[in-house]
């Protein structure tokens, strides 16, 4: 696919169906979870991936605050996109009751709660820096997106692969397909939003190479991050699927390439 605006892009997006409808959701064997095994060290991973999902609102927030929220085509498809975060934490964490690990009934006030102040004083920081920089950073904040989705995919890819639980197969087959739509929108934009300007290429190479790091470092503390990362990501297999999909992505935007 390759789209020439990014009103294109979001036309192409506003086209694809939901795939976790309430009807996917309830087809889904939640009774059976507990008849197949779940090996316990994919449970601090789950509930990682459950708190990442949820705290896209808090980014989702702040960004609507920079010019790249602002945008009326970027903030129209981030009002869908933090709809269905919201949706893959929640049966995230239905998944692991099921399982047997319970949850308070608040788990998505305490883990937005949670979150330090150091990671909300640098945010915030990085949004007056964000204004004064102005609409050349939506190139980097779209990269950032697009690199983000990207390494959650091949993360619930990877949880699929390892897991082998049927059930967590059929929820994260749907959550992955929701998360190859947004991949395909941030990188898309991304792509049009690099071509504008050298300037930009520029920035967003520097600021990726210097200032990149794995989806919810920050928010969360670090050795969660490590912890999952390791967990789904080590051995030959973990990082070469890793790779082989990040070449493939960026082949389809090559602004990005050193
Ligand atoms: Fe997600
Ligand atoms: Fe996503």
């Amino acid at each position: 696919m390759s789209f020439e605006t990014k009103r294109e892009v979001l036309n192409w997006y506003e086209r694809q169906p939901r795939t976790l409808t309430e009807k996917f959701i309830s087809k889904i064997n939640w009774n059976e979870i507990k008849n197949y095994p779940l090996d316990k060290r994919f449970i601090p991973v789950l509930l990682y991936m459950r708190d990442v999902e949820t705290l896209t609102d808090v980014y989702y927030k702040e960004l609507r605050r920079t010019p790249t929220g602002k945008d009326p085509i970027i903030s129209r498809f981030m009002e869908r996109w933090s709809v269905e975060e919201q949706t893959h934490g929640e049966l995230l964490n239905r998944f692991l009751n099921e399982a047997g690990i319970s949850t308070d009934e608040k788990w998505q006030s305490q883990v937005i709660g949670s979150v330090s102040t150091g990671y909300t004083v640098t945010n915030r920081l990085i949004t007056t820096l964000t204004n004064l920089v102005g609409k050349r950073f939506t190139a980097t904040h779209m990269a950032f997106g697009a690199i983000h989705e990207m390494s959650t995919t091949q993360g619930y890819r990877r949880l699929v692969d390892l897991a082998k639980h049927p059930v967590l197969s059929e929820i994260l087959r749907g959550i992955i397909r929701e998360e190859s739509a947004h991949t395909t929108f941030y990188r898309s934009v991304a792509r049009i939003e690099l071509q504008k300007s050298e300037i930009s290429q520029k920035l967003s190479r520097f600021l990726i190479k210097h200032f990149w790091t794995p989806v919810g470092s920050g928010a969360k503390p670090r050795h969660e991050s490590g912890y999952t990362i390791a967990t789904l990501f080590s051995g030959d297999e973990g990082l070469s699927g890793l790779t082989r999909m990040f070449r493939r992505e960026f082949r389809r935007c090559p602004d990005l390439q050193a």
